[in-house]
């Protein structure tokens, strides 16, 4: 299949991909109409065409808490990460490494702390849930500070998980799940030879880590269901703060009435998400919520803006509308799906190329003059 545009992975990785993983990492909450929104609303957004106004060189780095970025972009946690490709989670921690931008291990990953780490040589950023269990918490946050971890984000969107009907017809749940499973693998042979062969154990790498036994795909959404808390409240984050020495990155802010409580916690950063519409299905998409988010804000923590992105353009619009970076969960995945580690290297080429473009045909020499005049909404 020809590779041109970032959105070719997605026809690549359904051809790879047994169906039910297609279906978890493309489907969305209950009949799908925040997913679809997060990417209308944003290629709705109108860029200014501004001429003779280029620069030679487009500079795309930035700076974010320290860290030097690349890309304004981050790989965000994605569970199940090392069912798309073999071993895929250190397969995207070292394309992010190559390419210079941040990787976020998921809680619920395939791969352990410890094994992404090991494949990389500087700190990946690493993700916690809301669990019921908090000794799982802590030995989580104990392990990700042994490997000097320093940026935790912390989800609060998924209190519980959101009703995704398409697992359940295409075999991630429902009946006969293993069964269907099975078959979808056996005729995806590249796939059953790669990670499900040689990509095992197919484990939820931490919880195992954690109790000390196998805890494996057919217990995850089980896992989920039973861990998550859904009596959160604001004041049971305190302990994570005090915790935590490093950086606080709270995921999952839709309202700017929720800024508030998210600043007085001590948040380093606030991501915009709706968990790529896979929980609250009717909900605003991200990039609507971004600039009350921002206002709301007003400079006192760092914006990421996530759940729509699938292109360098969105990229541009984003920050146009404020983000301080951008996070792409299924656009690298079906980039990792399709071709590993060089895949997703590869999509960022493709980003960054269309953010090139983009800036010189806007006006726009740096990350800077991306301010919301540049766009018409
Ligand atoms: C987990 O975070 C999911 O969206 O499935």
């Amino acid at each position: 299949m020809i590779i041109s545009a970032p959105e070719d992975y997605r026809a690549s990785a359904r051809q790879t991909l047994p169906r039910f993983l297609f279906d978890y990492i493309d489907g969305g909450a209950n009949s799908e109409v925040t997913l679809e929104r997060n990417s209308c609303d944003l290629r709705e957004i109108e860029l200014r065409q501004r001429v003779l106004k280029g620069s030679l060189d487009i500079e795309l780095s930035s700076q974010l808490w320290g860290q030097n970025l690349a890309l304004p972009v981050i790989l965000a946690p994605v569970g199940l990460t090392g069912m798309y490709a073999k071993r895929g989670e250190t397969q995207a921690a070292k394309a992010a490494e190559r390419i210079g931008i941040p990787y976020t291990l998921s809680t619920v990953s395939v791969c352990s702390i410890e094994e992404v780490s090991k494949a990389v040589s500087k700190p990946i950023w690493f993700q916690l849930y809301v669990l019921r269990d908090r000794a799982f918490m802590k030995d989580a946050l104990e392990r990700a500070m042994a490997f000097g971890i320093d940026t935790l984000v912390f989800t609060v969107d998924m209190p519980v998980p959101g009703s995704r009907y398409r697992d359940a017809h295409s075999g991630m749940s429902g009946p006969n799940a293993g069964l269907r499973r099975i078959l979808q693998a056996v005729t995806h042979p590249n796939w059953a030879v790669s990670v499900g062969l040689f990509g095992q154990p197919h484990d939820l790498g931490n919880i195992s880590a954690y109790r000390g036994k196998r805890t494996n795909l057919a217990d995850y959404i089980g896992w989920l269901g039973e861990n998550f808390d859904p009596e959160i409240s604001w004041s049971d984050l305190q302990w994570i703060r005090d915790f935590w020495p490093g950086k606080l990155i709270i995921k999952g802010i839709l309202d700017a009435d929720d800024v508030e409580d998210a600043i007085a916690l001590g948040a380093d950063g606030l991501i915009v998400s709706n968990h790529g519409g896979r929980q609250l299905d009717g909900v605003s998409s991200s990039i609507r919520a971004l600039p009350s988010v921002v206002k709301a804000v007003d400079g006192r923590a760092r914006v990421i803006m996530d759940s729509g992105i699938r292109n360098g353009l969105d990229v541009v619009r984003a920050l146009c509308l404020g983000a301080d970076a951008t996070m792409i969960g299924r656009s690298y995945i079906y980039a990792l799906a399709s071709d590993g580690q060089s895949g997703v290297e590869n999509l960022m080429q493709l980003y960054k190329k269309e953010m090139q473009v983009a800036m010189t045909l806007i006006g726009a020499g740096s990350l800077s003059d991306l301010t919301p005049d540049k766009v018409r909404l």
